[in-house]
């Protein structure tokens, strides 16, 4: 096959951004060697021009910024037609919209179709990889994976186990979900790049026989993800007091279950304490930080530093359709003025780390994706600081990476994206996707 070779700025990291500035790498005239799906190289130019084959495509993106695609770490793909649906927090939310929104993917066509519309808008925001939630149906997972499978994305997807606490028409059984769930992972799990992940909603929608068999699973299953919700509303949490007497926290339910470990992956995380941190870093599990859908449901504000001092694994996610944007970019925005609010400063590199390296390393699979590695699979975002007319101003005006990465995040979204490769093939352009609409084809 042949060599593809894009010459532009790269930005890779050496290790986490909060320990030093210097682990952020900003290649301002680049080179990423392409083939067969996979990184070859990836440095400065100058260093790398002679190892450019004499039939390479070169393609010539020298005022824009490759970063590794970005990993969404939880997100509800039949959600996607009722963002931005109003409710006063997330009980009433999930009553009102979520709920029977779910229902219809029990029309495989439906599933299918939206599966279809929601992959090209994490594509269209640069996202390459995602943990998504499907519905309880086993056919809403089947038709995500298909999706995914004929786009060749690397995705972790999983049915939803529902057994209590929910509408009679959303629930499976603690010997269904078992079933399904089995099935799913011997269909999907490790099929290309598909990966699945045994996903209770969260604890109380499942009763102690739906987590026991699902602690089965997972036993039986050491490489399959695990993804719930943990701690994320005050009136949630009174809730699962009273659904699970005895417990020291709402963590300590999914840990009485052998629910945490390397691999599982709890969105929220809000109202955690000193000994729960403790757990996820001894653990491995970790905390996905969902800053838009914590503003939108107000359901609070998570302490990254606090997360970080516990040595806490944390990984960026949307949590469409609780979230507001299917954008990276946005949600490290978000995630920074959340930081601010809880009196911190999150730095940009750290932001874009949280949202790839980073992201990456604490999912287990940044031998994989998340970096620019040789070797790794070629799965990257093409951003243009120039993507409007304001970001252009701002970063024609950049004085440091920092400064032309916190434009991208402040002001950014899928707008700023130039184009999206998964294994080297080009999946999304910011110029097709326009001329298919004809409003903005126009404008
Ligand atoms: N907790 C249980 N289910 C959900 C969900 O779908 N979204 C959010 N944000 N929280 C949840
Ligand atoms: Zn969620």
């Amino acid at each position: 096959m042949t060599q593809t070779a894009y010459r532009a700025q790269l930005l890779t990291f050496r290790d986490d951004p909060a320990f030093s500035d210097d682990n952020a790498v900003h290649e301002t005239d680049g080179l990423l060697l392409v083939e067969d799906g996979r990184v070859v190289a990836a440095g400065a130019y100058a260093a790398l021009r002679d190892q450019i084959a004499p039939d390479a495509e070169i393609k010539d993106l020298r005022n824009k910024l490759i970063v590794p695609g970005f990993i969404d770490s939880h997100i509800h793909y039949p959600q996607t037609d009722m963002i931005a649906s109003p409710a006063p927090g997330l009980l009433p939310w999930l009553n009102t919209y979520t709920f029977p929104t779910e229902r219809k993917f029990e029309d495989p066509a439906y599933a299918r179709e939206t599966a279809g519309f929601f992959i090209d808008e994490l594509l269209a925001c640069g996202t390459t990889t995602a943990l998504v939630y499907c519905t309880v149906h086993k056919q809403s997972a089947d038709a995500f994976f298909s999706e995914s499978e004929s786009r060749n994305l690397r995705m972790i997807a999983g049915k939803v186990l529902m057994d209590r606490n929910c509408p009679e028409y959303l629930r499976d059984t603690a010997q269904s979900g078992y079933d399904d769930s089995a099935e799913l992972i011997a269909r999907w799990h490790g099929r290309g790049r598909q990966e699945y992940a045994l996903t209770p909603r969260f604890a109380p929608t499942s009763t102690e026989a739906q987590l026991e068999a699902c602690a089965v699973l997972a036993r039986k299953h050491q490489d399959v993800y695990i993804q719930s919700h943990v701690a994320e509303n005050t009136d949630e949490i009174k809730w699962v007091e009273s659904l699970f007497p005895g417990h020291r926290s709402y963590l300590d339910i999914y840990d009485h279950y052998d629910l945490l470990r390397q691999r599982a992956v709890y969105g929220h995380c809000i109202y955690l304490d000193d000994t729960d941190r403790q757990r996820m870093a001894e653990t491995g599990a970790v905390a996905s930080h969902c800053p838009t859908s914590n503003l939108f449901l107000g359901s609070g504000l998570f302490d990254i530093e606090k997360a970080g001092a516990a040595k806490m694994p944390v990984a960026l996610a949307t949590d469409v359709g609780g979230g507001t944007t299917f954008s990276m970019l946005q949600t490290m925005g978000e995630a920074h003025k959340i930081a601010r609010l809880t009196g911190h400063h999150l730095s940009a590199a750290r932001m874009f780390w949280l949202a790839t390296t980073g992201a990456a390393q604490v999912l287990d699979m940044s031998d994989r994706v998340g970096t620019l590695k040789p070797g790794s699979e070629a799965d990257f975002v093409v951003l243009d600081p120039a993507g409007t007319p304001l970001l252009a101003r701002r970063t024609a005006r950049a004085e440091s990476l920092e400064e032309l990465l916190f434009a991208f995040a402040m002001l950014g979204d899928d707008r700023a994206v130039f184009e999206t490769y998964a294994a080297g093939k080009c999946v999304h352009r910011r110029e097709a996707r326009r001329a298919a609409v004809p409003e903005l084809a126009a404008a």
